[in-house]
């Protein structure tokens, strides 16, 4: 497969805010895309911002059954429900890539695609999905992919091309497991403190909440650290310390699934967290408090 070639046909899984925005711009971009959604309608109409709106073909088995590249970003508890049922219908050699908060999900599942190059990427470009119609970008970002499986290290530089001639920048890494690892760390400080607070970013950096997220950073840490991966507690706080800032004005997505009655990803997040602080016989209170409390909330919402 050259490189012009590659996943000319795409199929996405999740036209949530991440998936409908990559969808719009890798349509810009001259690829083929269709979407794979819950519903039974044939056909999406979706605008990015204010450009005119893209008709996507949707549900659509033949367009499947063409995809050069599959993107699933449904969230990481919907994954084995909703990936599942299509993967028999992938062609051999179609790619796949997955992309959503949190670690745990895709493990699991890794053995039963092994016919397939496997990625995973992680994005930090903001997106809003307005309603039904339109998806805004709202935070230029990055994004960075790497590798779950041997095929997927052959065809990593190609796929990274692809994204950033869609939506710059993109970068490959094969250590994917290390830029997931930092990005689960700021979501076990941040998303359960204002999901349980029901409050913006912003409002974590007063000063008796950062003395709660110091004794987070070093429980994560430890554990990032026993996993053979590199954290410096110091170092993850004062990034924990930026992010909180850089985002102040945003409600978490573990605020919104909470403030929206969904289930929350904290499975995946503080969750996967303390498997592994378990597996290595680590001490996690913080993190395990603060578990519980959200499996508490979630207990309360009616899904
Ligand atoms: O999950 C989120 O909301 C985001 O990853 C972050 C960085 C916590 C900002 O809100």
């Amino acid at each position: 497969m050259n490189t012009l070639e590659y996943g000319l046909n795409i199929c996405i899984l999740g036209a949530g805010a991440i998936g409908s925005l990559w969808a719009c711009y890798l349509n810009n971009a001259g690829r083929t895309v269709s979407l794979w959604t819950r519903g039974s309608e044939s056909s999406l109409s979706l605008s990015l911002d204010d450009q005119p709106a893209i008709l996507f073909p949707c549900n659509q088995e033949s367009q499947l059954a063409n995809a050069d590249l599959l993107i699933v970003t449904v969230k990481a508890w919907q994954v084995q429900s909703a990936f599942k049922p299509i993967l028999s219908q992938l062609k051999a050699d179609c790619s796949i890539l997955f992309s959503h908060n949190g670690m745990g999900a895709v493990e699991t599942i890794l053995p039963q695609m092994s016919e397939h190059p496997v990625f995973f990427a992680t994005t930090t470009h903001g997106a809003l999905r307005k309603n039904q119609q339109q998806v805004l970008h709202t935070g230029q970002g990055q994004t960075i992919i790497g590798p779950l499986n041997d095929k997927a290290e052959v065809e990593l530089g190609s796929l990274v091309q692809a994204f950033n001639l869609a939506l710059p920048p993109a970068h490959a890494d094969s250590n994917i497991y290390q830029a997931l690892w930092n990005k689960i760390a700021i979501n076990c400080c941040i998303n359960p403190l204002t999901a349980l607070r029901d409050c913006r970013n912003g409002e974590l950096a007063a000063k008796d909440t950062l003395e709660i997220i110091e004794t987070l950073c070093s429980e994560i840490s430890a554990v990032i650290t026993a996993e053979g991966f590199s954290c410096n507690n110091a170092e993850l706080f004062a990034r924990t310390k930026q992010v909180i800032e850089a985002t102040s004005k945003n409600f978490s997505s573990m605020h919104q699934d909470i403030h929206h009655n969904r289930p929350t990803e904290i499975n995946y997040i503080t969750g996967y967290l303390l498997e592994r602080a378990r597996a290595h016989n680590i001490d996690t209170p913080m993190n395990k408090n603060l578990f519980e409390q959200i499996k508490q909330k979630e207990a309360q919402n009616d899904h």
